[in-house]
C-alpha cells in the first residue's frame, strides 16, 4: 500500500521503490511508532476529531499488531515503504476505514520525528546504564588498587610514579563526563515534536500538552519548521557517543600495550582474548582491538550525520532518512562495545609485581630528586640540571639513581646527605603528591569517596 498514491497515475520503478525504502532499517521502530500511534489514535478521539470508538478501535487493533510483532506472528513487510506505512497499511487491512482516519492531522514528518526521539530517549537510558556498571567495575578496581605503584606516562615514556588506583580513576573521569553528557543529550531530545504536520502544524485542533504527556516527554517543541527539520538530537547523540568511544578506544589501547610482553602489566582472561591459527603460542587481545577498531565506525556515523544535515533547507527533506542506519549502528556498537569491555576489565589480572618494578626503572623520581635539591635552597632550574646530571651519569652505569653513593651524588651538589634516598622512594614520590587529584593514598580515599558519592546519587 502506497500512502500516497492518489497524485501519481505512473509507477514508481521498482529499483528506484527499493532504493528509496527504509523498512529495511526502520522496522526496529515498529514500537515507538505503534505506541505513538496510539497515543495520537486517543487524542484525536478526545478532541472530538474522530469517533471515540472509532479511537478506541485503532487503538485495540494497534495494540494487536504491537503482540503480532512481538509474537512473531506478523512479520514487518520487506515491501513496505517504511514501517509508518506498514503499520498504517496494517491498520487499515484490519480495521477498514477506521483505520484510515489514525493520519488526520499527522505527517509521517512529525512522526518519524517522534519516533526518533522516542528511540534515541531509551537508547540513552540503555547506555547510561552500561555506564554505570563501568563506572562501578572502575571503581571497585581503583578501591583494590591505591597502593599498587606503577609508572605513569607521558610520551609513552615513564614520568613519574602513580597508582593504579590513579590511573584507573581517570578513566572514572571520563565516563562520568560521558555519563552527564548523555544526560544532557536526553534533556533536549525529551521534547514532543507531534502536532508540527509536515512543516506548518496543522489546522485540526489536536492537543498537544496531552501526547506530551501520554508519551512521556518533559516538553513540546516550539516550532513545527524547526521541529520537522531537527536531527541535532542525533548528531548530539552520536557526538556523545564518539567520545565514550574514544575513551573506551583509549583504555584498550592501554590494555593491548599492556598485555604485551614488553609491558606485562595485565594478563586478559582467556574469555576475552583469541588464539592464531598457525602461531600455537600467541594469545591476542582481539576484544580490546575490536573495540578501537569500532571506534572508526562511530566517529564514520558522526561524519555521515553531519553532512547529510548540512546542506539542507528547511524543512523535512528525505535526505533525513538516512539518520537511522548512522545512530542505530553507533547506538549497537557502543552498546556491545562496553559490554564486552566490562567484563573484559572485570576478568583481566593485574601484574603488581611487574608494575612497581616498571615504575622503579625509567628515572621515574627525577623530579623528586630535582625537588629534594630544592628544599635544600637551590631555584628549580639549578636542581633540574644537577638532577638531569646524575640521571645521564647514572644511565652510563645502568644504575637507579638511588643506587648512587654519597660520594658520586656529592660531585654533582655538596647539597646532597642520606635523607635523598627515603626522599625519592618511590613510595615517597607517591605519597608527597597529595593535591586533590592527586596519586597520594590520602587524596585517593578522598577520590574514592568522591567516586562513590556520585555514583549513589545517580543509581
Ligand atoms: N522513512 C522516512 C524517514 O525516515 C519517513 C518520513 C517520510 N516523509 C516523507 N515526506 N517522505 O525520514
Amino acid at each position: 500500500m502506497k500512502l500516497w498514491g492518489g497524485r501519481f497515475s505512473g509507477q514508481t520503478d521498482e529499483y528506484a521503490n527499493k532504493f528509496h525504502s527504509s523498512i529495511a532499517f526502520d522496522k526496529r521502530l515498529y514500537k515507538h511508532d505503534i505506541n505513538g500511534s496510539m497515543a495520537y489514535a486517543e487524542m484525536l478521539g478526545r478532541q472530538g476529531i474522530i469517533k471515540n470508538e472509532e479511537a478506541a478501535l485503532i487503538i485495540k487493533n494497534l495494540q494487536e499488531i504491537l503482540c503480532d510483532i512481538e509474537k512473531g506472528t506478523l512479520e514487518i513487510d520487506p515491501a513496505a515503504e517504511d514501517i509508518h506505512t506498514f503499520v498504517e497499511s496494517q491498520l487499515v487491512t484490519r480495521i477498514g476505514d477506521a483505520g484510515k482516519r489514525l493520519h488526520t492531522g499527522r505527517s509521517r514528518n512529525d512522526q518519524v520525528a517522534l519516533d526518533m526521539r522516542m528511540y534515541v530517549k531509551e537508547e540513552i537510558d540503555g547506555i547510561c546504564a552500561l555506564i554505570v556498571r563501568l563506572l562501578e567495575a572502575l571503581l571497585e578496581a581503583a578501591k583494590n588498587s591505591t597502593d599498587v605503584i606503577m609508572p605513569g606516562f607521558t610520551h609513552l615514556q615513564k614520568a613519574q610514579p602513580v597508582t593504579l588506583a590513579h590511573h584507573i580513576l581517570a578513566y572514572f573521569e571520563m565516563f562520568r563526563r560521558d555519563y552527564e553528557r548523555l544526560r544532557g543529550c536526553r534533556k533536549r531530545t525529551d521534547v514532543m515534536p507531534l502536532g508540527s504536520g509536515a512543516l506548518a502544524s496543522t489546522s485540526y485542533p489536536l492537543d498537544r500538552q496531552f501526547l506530551k504527556e501520554r508519551l512521556g516527554f518533559a516538553d513540546i517543541t516550539a516550532n513545527s519548521l524547526d521541529a520537522v527539520s531537527d536531527r541535532d538530537f542525533c548528531i548530539e547523540f552520536v557526538s556523545c557517543l564518539s567520545l565514550v568511544m574514544m575513551h573506551l578506544s583509549r583504555f584498550c589501547e592501554e590494555l593491548i600495550l599492556w598485555s604485551t610482553d614488553a609491558f606485562a602489566f595485565i594478563e586478559i582472561s582467556d574469555c576475552y582474548a583469541t588464539g592464531s591459527s598457525i602461531m600455537p603460542q600467541k594469545k591476542n587481545p582481539d576484544m580490546a582491538e575490536l573495540i578501537r577498531g569500532k571506534t572508526g565506525r562511530v566517529y564514520g556515523s558522526l561524519a555521515g550525520l553531519l553532512t547529510m544535515m548540512k546542506g539542507l533547507p528547511l524543512s523535512y527533506n528525505k535526505d533525513m532518512q538516512e539518520d537511522k542506519e548512522a545512530v542505530f549502528d553507533a547506538a549497537d556498537t557502543v552498546k556491545m562495545s562496553l559490554s564486552v569491555f566490562c567484563g573484559m576489565f572485570q576478568t583481566l589480572e593485574f601484574n603488581i609485581k611487574r608494575m612497581y618494578e616498571s615504575a622503579l626503572g625509567g628515572y621515574t623520581n627525577a623530579t623528586d630528586a630535582a625537588d629534594w635539591l630544592v628544599k635544600k635552597g637551590l631555584t628549580f632550574r639549578e636542581a633540574h640540571e644537577i638532577a638531569g646530571k646524575l640521571v645521564l651519569y647514572a644511565i652510563k652505569k645502568n644504575v637507579r639513581l638511588e643506587e648512587l653513593t654519597l660520594q658520586e651524588l656529592k660531585k654533582e651538589s655538596e647539597l646532597f646527605d642520606d635523607t635523598f634516598y627515603e626522599a625519592v622512594s618511590v613510595e615517597k614520590c607517591i605519597e608527597v603528591r597529595a593535591l586533590p587529584g592527586g596519586p597520594s593514598p590520602a587524596a585517593m580515599a578522598q577520590a574514592i569517596k568522591d567516586a562513590q558519592k556520585y555514583l549513589e546519587n545517580i543509581r
